[in-house]
């Protein structure tokens, strides 16, 4: 079922089936990285501005920040001409069901110069011998995978944000295609175009989160499903992309160098911010969490 409003909310968090954290992290190399055309209002301006070299430098120390923490960091080699291909985040929705059988959803790109990055994605999980799963034609829209659709720590519930990249017809199909729950949120700010720009879910109870870039429907949802809701200030999850964090463990969080405030609340909140410089990427609309897919 889809839930879009409080008053239809039947569950807690806790009564939700669980469903343990991925522990594998796919990144794709940045050799073809660049901002070459504008399809998010974070690119206008940047074209032909990215520092390949310091892109790579960052894109490293993300890399071995994972490896730090003790994560499996698989590396797929970027595509000429799929300069938004590094954010690995897009291409599909990886998933494990309660039977324990693993696949991944594969996306239907909203911006047609990114349509030919999934099928490089497919070809990685069906060696990791993951299902592959389409979208169906029946069902219209686009879906950006990962970038929208968010799995609530600990739990198979879905996070899904419609409204730029992802059109809200397809979660109700996915609710049925993978049997869960998947609560709705429009997405109503286009400097906020993906849910992984405006909601950061780090454990079962807390999240980072930008409210203007919500409905009113949206806050309800959000303020009765988790109990910790960590507000950040607009002008870092605009510029900063705060809220493009994120947490692998339930106590690391990974954040662009700079969100200071949002670094008070999380360390007052109990966790342990790690700052790192996604600089050259927030020029293309992304950071840390886009620029990686965890997977089971
Ligand atoms: N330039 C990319 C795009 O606009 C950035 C994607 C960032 N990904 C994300 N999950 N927010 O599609």
């Amino acid at each position: 079922m889809v839930y879009r409003q409080a008053d239809q909310l039947d569950f807690t968090i806790e009564t939700t089936p669980p469903m343990p954290l991925p522990r594998r992290v796919l990144m794709v190399s940045p050799d073809h990285f660049d901002v070459e055309y504008v399809i998010n209002p974070h690119m206008e301006g940047h074209v032909g501005q990215v520092d390949r070299a310091l892109a790579r430098r960052q894109w490293e120390a993300l890399r071995d920040t994972y490896r730090t923490l003790g994560f499996e960091v698989h590396v797929l080699d970027g595509v000429p001409g799929l300069p938004d291909m590094v954010f690995c985040a897009n291409q599909t929705l990886p998933f494990l069901r309660g039977d324990g059988g693993r696949g991944v959803v594969l996306s239907r790109m909203h911006a047609p110069q990114r349509r030919d990055e999934v099928p490089h994605l497919a070809r990685f999980f069906e060696q990791q011998g993951y299902a592959l799963v389409s979208i169906p034609d029946e069902v219209p829209g686009s879906f950006e995978g990962m970038g929208d659709a968010l799995w609530h720590p600990g739990h198979a519930l879905l996070w899904g944000g419609y409204g730029f990249r992802t059109d809200q017809a397809v979660y109700a199909w996915l609710a049925r295609e993978l049997g869960v729950r998947v609560v709705a949120l429009h997405l109503t700010d286009p400097d906020f175009y993906h849910l992984d720009t405006c909601l950061s879910l780090l454990d079962a109870g807390t999240a980072l989160y930008v409210p203007a870039a919500f409905d009113e429907a949206g806050r309800a949802l959000l303020h009765r499903l988790i109990p910790n809701l960590i507000e950040v200030p607009e002008r870092e999850a605009r510029e900063l992309l705060a809220c493009n964090a994120h947490c692998p463990d339930g106590r690391h969080v990974l954040i662009q160098r700079g969100c200071t405030e949002t670094v008070a609340r999380l360390r007052a909140a109990g966790f342990e911010p790690i700052e790192l410089d996604t600089g050259e990427f927030l020029k293309s609309g992304g950071s840390v969490f886009c620029m990686k897919l965890m997977f089971f």
